[in-house]
C-alpha cells in the first residue's frame, strides 16, 4: 500500500511514495535520513519531534505526512543559514541548555515558534509554553535561560 506524496521540507521539494499511514515523523527520520527530529515517545506526550509547519510547531508524530502537500516543513536541519546559527541554537549553546541532547531540538524548534507566539514575560508564562516538551535530564533551569536570552 503506497501513495503519492510532494513534500516541501526545508526548502527542498521531495516526491515520495508512502503508505499512507506514515508519519511525518518517519517520514524525515526514514525517508528523508533527517534524523536530527527525535522520536521519544511516538504519541504526543513529549515534544522530542517537534518540528514547524507552516511556521507552527507541531509533533511529528501526531501528523501524517500525507496531509502535508501544499504545507512548508521545517526542521532543526533547517534553521541555521549562511553558516550562522539560528539566534535560539546560539542561545542555547551560551546557556548550556542540554545534557543528553535527545530533547534538544525539539526543544529549539518549539522556542523558535516561540518567539513569534504571544506570551508572557515570566518565568512561569515561559515554561507554560515550553512544557510540551520534555527533557528527562531535568536541564529545564538552563532552558528556561536559553529562551529567555532568545526573546530578548
Ligand atoms: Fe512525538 Fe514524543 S515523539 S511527542
Amino acid at each position: 500500500l503506497s501513495t503519492k506524496v510532494g513534500l516541501t521540507v526545508n526548502g527542498a521539494r521531495h516526491e515520495l511514495r508512502l503508505d499512507p499511514r506514515t508519519t511525518l515523523l518517519d517520514c524525515l527520520r526514514e525517508h528523508l535520513a533527517l534524523t536530527g527530529t527525535k522520536k521519544g515517545c511516538d504519541h504526543g506526550q513529549c515534544g522530542a519531534c517537534t518540528v514547524h509547519v507552516d511556521g507552527r510547531r507541531v509533533n511529528a508524530c501526531l501528523v501524517l505526512a500525507a496531509t502535508l502537500e501544499d504545507r512548508e516543513v521545517t526542521t532543526v536541519e533547517g534553521l541555521a543559514g549562511d553558516g550562522q546559527l539560528h539566534p535560539v541554537q546560539a542561545a542555547f549553546l551560551e546557556q548550556d541548555a542540554y545534557q543528553c541532547g535527545y530533547c534538544t531540538a525539539g526543544q529549539i524548534m518549539s522556542a523558535v515558534a516561540l518567539l513569534g507566539e504571544p506570551c508572557g514575560e515570566s518565568d512561569a508564562d515561559v515554561r507554560e509554553a515550553m512544557s510540551g516538551n520534555l527533557c528527562r535530564c531535568g536541564a529545564y533551569k538552563n532552558i528556561l535561560a536559553a529562551v529567555r536570552q532568545a526573546r530578548r
